[in-house]
């Protein structure tokens, strides 16, 4: 089995948990495109649901689907979340932002009663740091972010897109992080978002409830 193939199967398992009446948490991504795709077919099936979209690609597609859509500060709150990830470790915890979304998604999983997550096999990590860490920095600050991530031994590597910066949603510039050394990511967390200019981190500790993972034909469930 493909790879995507694991990926829509995790995502057709995972919008098992929305129902009639919820608002859902858009995530963004190649895995949360194949959950849009589902949540789209089942809308035109009768399924009455509000949308609320974490970037810009992912608002496109949903609207192309007919799925209603929202903003987060009309809400009253999300009441499940589904998404991607780079990489997630035996705790749950994970790296998030390869597709550069990280900001808006962090912000709505942070709102949301219920974070499901979605993964292929490929995923599953032991440690965390195989995948480089997006941190979203404002371009005013982003050079000095820079030389002072890479005395602290992360060694930045400012993201392109087409060879120029790449820009996120809101306007930022991402730098990508080599923590694969980094034991622990708790302090590493904190320590990043104590730098003015650092918007957000890609690290999402303790946010999961749920990680639907396909392995081959198979869908395993873990909880927190
Ligand atoms: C986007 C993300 C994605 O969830 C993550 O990059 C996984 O992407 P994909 O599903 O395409 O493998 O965090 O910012």
């Amino acid at each position: 089995m493909s790879l995507d193939s694991e990926k829509q199967l995790a995502a057709i398992e995972a919008v098992k948990y929305v129902k009639s009446g919820m608002t859902v948490g858009l995530g963004t991504g190649s895995t949360a495109a194949h959950m849009v795709k589902e949540l789209g077919r089942l809308v035109q099936d009768g399924l009455e649901i509000v949308g609320v979209p974490s970037s810009e690609n992912t608002n496109k597609l949903a609207t192309e689907l007919g799925i209603p859509l929202t903003t987060l500060e009309k809400t009253n709150g999300i009441d499940v979340y589904i998404d991607g990830t780079d990489e997630f470790d035996p705790y749950m915890q994970l790296i998030k932002g390869g597709g550069g979304a990280l900001l808006r998604e962090k912000i709505l999983t942070y709102n949301s009663n219920l974070v499901i997550i979605i993964a292929d096999s490929k995923k599953e990590v032991k440690r965390l740091g195989d995948f480089r860490l997006p941190v979203e920095t404002i371009p005013f600050a982003t050079k000095k972010i820079e030389q002072l991530l890479q005395k602290m031994g992360l060694h930045p590597k400012l993201r392109l897109k087409d060879g120029s910066n790449f820009v996120t949603d809101e306007g930022n510039f991402i730098l990508d992080l080599d923590i694969a050394h980094v034991s622990n990511i708790q302090l590493l967390e904190s320590n990043l978002k104590q730098i003015p200019g650092i918007v957000e981190t890609g690290l999402f500790l303790d946010m999961a409830d749920i990680i639907i993972i396909s392995k081959g034909e198979n869908t395993i469930t873990l909880r927190k």
